[in-house]
């Protein structure tokens, strides 16, 4: 089985639900990206609305538009609050509603949701003045009020009532201070320190302990929802079980509590590397690269269960295909979710041949690489097993090295009430003719000094007979013009206009080496290492801030472009030159690291590394502020942080995305052995 393809995901359920939530807290407009287009996250929404918020929806690009009056501005709402079938929407709405004094709602649920305990957050609530009748089921009608400062002690290590108490206190502008004794899921504080509300927290003997107090003030911000790590579970199984290939996962979201599984199929001998990391919305995600992998068995800490419940039913399958003993205990919970999960796996193992031990918490089997599973297997009305078993069906198959189908189930159909699409992204990654979309062979770098951009566009440039284009040269060129002409670089029109005169009659012309790198000449002369010196680099500013002298050198970059595939660094390739660029990085390192770079590369080391520090942040901080063609990340740029690590390592990184960038052209000039100088 061979498998390649990158896959995103839909938004993350509990970060949209905390998006709509906390953008409808700020008085202003709020943006929300990838929000998961879903009835439980559109019911939160609409919560929202019926308390005065305007919300706008953008179904096609999955945005979301909120202008709130904040919270003081909310009235009571006209109709109940249908809150459908979400357990999440259910708690937060009863814990943030019942601290906004004057307020009154009635909220309710659908017929399985009326059946779900509220006691766990109504009675907490109660204990500091919250009024909600009745306090243990839905329908529930809650009271808004003035509450007592909040201290308590949550044992239940549910992130929903913590988030409900947090909630609470923020719309009653109360003090909080919550011993967490059992550490649950912290969406709730790592967004609300993004809408501007510090919330500390520090380690206890047990957990953590929360403080929180007033006054808050959230702040309308643009929320951006990382992609669903849970359901990239089944297809990083998949890629490991592969025999060749590769799958890349794009803008993931990498919370501990929520990628933990990662971490065990890695200790299972999985190839998997994070690529990316970064924060949005105060979260962490990224990119991951998963290769295919010889698994080995794991016996798994019943500690680490919560925070990989939902992923059991896939560890399972890798389990059964990796080498050795495959076990877990104290996952008692998984007997209650949407099938006894435990029963489930067991009955269809043992249906398919597999010896399997069962246990009131748990189970453990051997497992083994080439076992070749057949019979038929049940759906139990659940998604995830469904899934589950279609990869071991596919891994069957693979193994047996036939196309008939060995294992049979019963109910597939249940895959669409959380992953409509499952079937069309296996069938994507397993059919080696991608869609491509055709664009121009341009790959771009942008990012501060020394962040180490124009060293991985030179090993592009050599491996894959790339032409190097270096944006910064010209800039420094004309820099280096202007100083020799008027012995500054901040020129008055007229100077500039005589300047571009003198351009006009002595053009830089922009060619390239053998080695396809960027050569600059005037006159038959080439500019050289006068372009690098210390001085140029101080007087940059009157030049690269003139919207004229930039679209000079834009004009002279995009040109080479449009001849060749081409690799190209700068500050604003990505943003303002190659907009429609399929592949771009945003090149970063921490300002000490990027100064000791460039100070190892100074033949005279007459500077300290202190002043150089400075000097570097001065032209960052010119380079970020400038109104036209600053340095910022395109949206769509790859973040590569060079920090901890080597130019290699770097560079391996930027191949795994060359080699899964969609486009044709890129492709194309990617793969023209023999032929490098064409196109
Ligand atoms: O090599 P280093 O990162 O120090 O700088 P460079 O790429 O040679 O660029 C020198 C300066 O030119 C930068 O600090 C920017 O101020 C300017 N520049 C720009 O404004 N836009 C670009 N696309 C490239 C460079
Ligand atoms: O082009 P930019 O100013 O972003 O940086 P560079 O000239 O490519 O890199 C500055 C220096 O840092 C070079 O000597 C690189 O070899 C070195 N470097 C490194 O040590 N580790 C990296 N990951 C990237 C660059």
């Amino acid at each position: 089985m061979e498998i390649f393809g990158q896959l995103e995901f839909p938004g993350d359920k509990s970060l949209s639900h905390r998006a709509a939530i906390l953008a409808a807290m700020a008085e202003g407009e709020s943006t929300i990206e990838n929000f998961l287009w879903a009835e439980d996250t559109l019911n939160t929404l609409r919560a929202m609305e019926l308390l005065g918020c305007e919300v706008k929806k953008d179904e096609k690009r999955k945005k979301i538009y909120l202008n709130s009056p904040g919270i003081k501005g909310w009235k009571s709402p006209r109709e109940k609050i249908d809150v459908g079938n979400s357990g999440t929407g259910a708690r937060l709405l009863l814990g943030l509603l019942s601290g906004c004094e004057g307020l009154s709602a009635r909220i309710d649920g659908d017929e399985s949701l009326r059946k779900r305990p509220m006691g766990r957050v109504c009675e907490p609530l109660s204990l500091f003045g919250a009024q909600f009748t009745p306090k243990d089921f839905l329908p529930i009608e809650v009271h808004g009020r003035k509450l007592k400062d909040i201290a308590y002690r949550e044992d239940l290590g549910s992130a929903q009532v913590k988030s409900a108490l947090i909630l609470a206190a923020i719309a009653s502008s109360t003090r909080l201070y919550l011993e967490e004794v059992c550490p649950s899921r912290d969406h709730t504080e790592n967004m609300l320190r993004f809408a501007g509300v510090g919330i500390s927290k520090r380690p206890s003997e047990q957990g953590y302990v929360m403080e929180m107090h007033p006054p808050y003030a959230l702040s309308p911000r643009n929320y951006h929802i990382w992609g669903d790590v849970s359901s990239a579970a089944f297809f990083v199984v998949l890629a490991l079980l592969a025999e060749r290939g590769e799958l890349l996962i794009r803008n993931v979201l990498l919370n501990p509590y929520r990628s933990r599984y990662l971490d065990i199929l890695k200790q299972m001998g999985g190839n998997i590397q994070i690529l990316e990391q970064k924060e949005r919305c105060g979260e962490r995600g990224g990119d991951i690269l998963v290769r295919p992998s010889s698994l080995r068995g794991i016996t798994i800490e019943p500690k680490d269960i919560p925070s990989i419940i939902d992923e059991l039913p896939i560890l399972t399958i890798a389990g059964v295909f990796a080498e050795g003993n495959f076990s877990f205990r104290g996952a008692k919970e998984l007997r209650v979710k949407e099938s006894d999960r435990i029963s489930a796996l067991v009955q269809n193992l043992k249906a398919l041949g597999v010896e399997v031990e069962e246990y009131p918490d748990g189970l453990s089997l051997e497992g083994q690489s080439t076992r070749i599973l057949k019979g038929n297997v049940q759906s139990f009305m659940d998604h995830r097993i469904v899934m589950s078993f279609e990869i071991a069906q596919l891994k069957s198959k693979s193994n047996a090295k036939t196309n008939e189908e060995l294992v049979k189930i019963e109910g597939r159909n249940w895959v669409n009430t959380s992953f409509p699409d499952f079937y069309e992204k296996l069938n994507y990654l397993l059919n080696p003719q991608k869609p491509l979309e055709d664009t121009m062979a341009v790959v771009t770098f942008d990012g501060p000094a020394g962040s180490g951009k124009s060293s991985l566009a030179k090993k592009v440039a050599d491996k894959y007979a790339f032409y190097q284009i270096d944006s910064g040269a010209i800039y420094r060129a004309l820099t280096y013009l202007a100083l020799k002409h008027y012995q500054k670089s901040e020129l008055s029109q007229e100077e500039k206009g005589q300047f571009f005169e003198f351009l006009e009659r002595n053009p830089l012309i922009l060619s390239f080496n053998g080695q396809r790198q960027q050569l600059l000449e005037q006159n038959g002369q080439l500019f050289g290492a006068e372009l690098r010196s210390r001085e140029v680099a101080l007087h940059i500013k009157g030049i690269a801030d003139d919207p004229d002298f930039r679209h000079y050198v834009n004009k002279l970059v995009r040109q080479a472009a449009e001849k060749f595939p081409v690799v190209v660094d700068g500050r604003d390739m990505g943003t303002v030159v190659f907009p429609e660029a399929p592949l771009k990085f945003f090149v970063t390192a921490t300002l000490e690291v990027r100064a000791r770079r460039r100070l190892a590369e100074m033949a005279d080391q007459t500077i300290s590394l202190s002043e150089l520090m400075r000097e570097i942040a001065e032209r960052d901080r010119q380079d970020e502020s400038r109104p036209y063609g600053s340095l910022k990340p395109a949206e769509d740029a790859i973040f590569l942080d060079t920090t901890h690590y080597d130019l290699d390592e770097t560079f391996s990184i930027v191949e795994a995305y060359l080699r899964q960038c969609p486009s044709r052209a890129l492709q194309i000039a990617l793969n023209r052995e023999g032929k490098p100088n064409e196109l």
